[in-house]
């Protein structure tokens, strides 16, 4: 696929039909990831697969507690297309992943933690690994596939890095759902802008 047309298809994908991602695509999309730019050079970013339904159930528990409650905190955006967005992806929240033929935890190392930074380049570490994630979500489409996303709240993070052993200094930034898209889920509008409108030449 042509990188402009890889770039135009992504959208974040919360349907999937049941079909089997290979182990090599997966491969291939991870290989994706390690090719981001590094802040540091060290390319600190680990990843946790899951693809039984024992491994997507277990880890995936609290995100059906965490997603309730955002349910019930009735948060109403004030904008149309956005709340139209929230009211279709809060009731997906599992089972955009449970349902995905894999999912990716990605997980990057930070010594000394995220919200105790005095400066951006503090969190240099976690800008770095949404360039993986990015590029995760774009090679996802190149293969065909399609990507859901979800960032953690609560409690969720550390319930799962417990939960899979994950090694302390190890932060989980979002859970990603790879799969086959099915194209017959409803297709959420979104506000489209265009370079024109967005740049500010020599000063705003
Ligand atoms: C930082 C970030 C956090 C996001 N968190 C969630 C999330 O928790 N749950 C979800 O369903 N989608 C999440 N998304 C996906 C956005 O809802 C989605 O990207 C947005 O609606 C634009 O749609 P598109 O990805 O199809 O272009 C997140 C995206 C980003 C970049």
């Amino acid at each position: 696929m042509e990188f402009y047309e890889v770039i135009n298809k992504r959208r974040t994908i919360r349907d999937w039909i049941d079909m089997e991602v290979s182990t090599e695509q997966i491969e291939r999309i991870i290989d994706a990831g390690l090719a981001a730019p590094s802040n540091d050079h060290m390319r600190r970013w680990e990843f946790i697969l899951l693809h039984t339904d024992e491994e997507k159930e277990r880890a995936l528990q609290f995100i059906a507690e965490s997603s309730k409650k955002q349910t019930d905190s009735q948060y109403i955006p004030d904008d149309e297309k956005t709340q139209m967005c929230y009211g279709y992806a809060i009731p997906r929240q599992y089972a955009m992943f449970r349902n995905a033929s894999f999912v990716i935890i990605p997980l990057f190392q930070t010594i000394h933690g995220i919200y105790n930074v005095t400066d951006l380049s503090g969190l240099n570490n976690f800008a770095s690994i949404w360039c993986v994630i990015e590029n995760i979500l774009l090679a996802a489409t190149a293969e065909g596939l399609g990507a859901s996303l979800r960032i953690p709240t609560n409690e969720e993070s550390e319930n799962v890095r417990g939960l899979l052993n994950v090694p302390d200094h190890y932060v989980m930034p979002c859970y990603i759902g790879i799969g086959y898209p099915d194209e017959n889920a409803k297709k959420i509008q979104q506000h489209i802008y265009h370079a024109k409108e967005k740049i500010h030449y020599g000063n705003w």
